[in-house]
């Protein structure tokens, strides 16, 4: 039968014997599979890992500065940080097609991700938390037909966008490659990995950007934040998280006119969008209980200042997406 114990033996002898003494480098996103695989090479090749973590702007409220803190100081592993907040957000100066941000995030990180191998390299591999799912999506695209090896022509957690480019087509080392979701999140809880990234919803890699409709700006992306926080916090109180595949606030960039004391105020709406679904395919909406919402709404209104008006979403998918963008 299958054990997390024999499987993390048996990863950790794999990686040692497929990258001997080469230097890899991985690419940490803060979800259970890239934390997960970041422990098993570590524990397998320890500084020969190179862990990097490219701070777009776009994650959520504390969210990268939780993940380093958890490697540094209860894992020892280090990570670089690169700061990339301002870039990313310059390059979407301006910008409101979707399919048009999506690209564009996508093709920045694939360049700060270069910069920074670059820069950290050289390295022969790069650990990729592939699972088995991905694998048999993959199997073609990833093949090089001189070795038969595969090899990286993607970023994970950037859907559609362009690939690598041709001399950053590392060699791949994949431990996860046989798991499914349910098992890597049983290898993370056994060495240690905190419920909060073991159950952590599923979070696109183009983040906040694309729950911001329209022009993204440094203003928006803090309202955002802190609206998506309160719906985080007030689900999590009441021990919802679980219940739901995904729960998080978008907003939408227009005005509408409200009240506040004896002031008018003219602000932007959030939507909540809290779905249920088993895989992401298709989706429905979540039956929030009332009070939940209502405390949910409050204190958006209350506290985030740039906020007048919460609605919350209640399309299925199809014929709605999970996402706004
Ligand atoms: P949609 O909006 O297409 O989303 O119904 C389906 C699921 O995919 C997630 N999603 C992404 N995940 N990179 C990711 O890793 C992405 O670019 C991306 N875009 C959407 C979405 O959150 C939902 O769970």
């Amino acid at each position: 039968t299958w054990t997390t114990e024999a499987f993390v033996e048996e990863a950790i002898r794999e990686i040692r014997a497929k990258v001997g003494h080469k230097r890899v480098l991985l690419a940490l996103s803060g979800g259970v599979d890239s934390s997960t695989l970041a422990f098993l090479m570590h524990r397998a090749i320890g500084d020969r890992l190179t862990c990097v973590f490219i701070d777009q702007g776009f994650m959520r409220k504390y969210e990268p500065e939780r993940l380093v803190k958890l490697f540094q100081e209860q894992f020892h592993i280090p990570v670089e940080y690169v700061n990339a907040r301002e870039r990313f957000l310059s390059a979407l100066n301006g910008v409101t097609d979707p399919e048009e941000k999506r690209r564009i995030v996508g093709h920045e990180f694939i360049r700060v991700f270069e910069e920074s191998s670059k820069e950290l390299g050289p390295f022969d591999y790069l650990a990729q938390g592939t699972l088995y799912p991905d694998v048999i999506e993959s199997a073609d695209t990833n093949m090089d037909p001189g070795t038969g090896e595969r090899v990286a022509v993607k970023i994970k957690s950037h859907h559609n966008v362009g690939g690598l480019p041709k001399d950053l087509r590392f060699k791949l080392v994949e431990p996860l490659r046989k798991l499914f979701k349910d098992e890597v999140r049983k290898v993370g809880r056994s060495i240690g990995l905190p419920e909060e990234i073991v159950q952590r919803h599923p979070f696109p890699g183009p983040g906040l950007s694309i729950r911001i409709i329209g022009e993204v700006t440094a203003e928006r992306l803090n309202i955002l934040r802190d609206a998506d926080l309160i719906v985080r916090q007030e689900i999590n109180r009441r021990g919802l998280y679980n219940e739901y595949w995904q729960a998080f606030a978008v907003l939408l960039p227009i005005r509408s006119v409200g009240v506040m004391g004896d002031k008018r105020t003219y602000a932007f709406p959030i939507v909540l969008r809290i779905i249920t679904s088993e895989d992401g395919m298709t989706a429905d909406w979540a039956r929030v209980p009332y009070d939940v919402l209502e405390v949910i709404s409050n204190r958006i209104v209350n506290e985030v200042k740039g906020v007048n008006r919460v609605v919350f979403d209640i399309t299925s998918k199809p014929p709605g997406t999970i996402e706004w963008e």
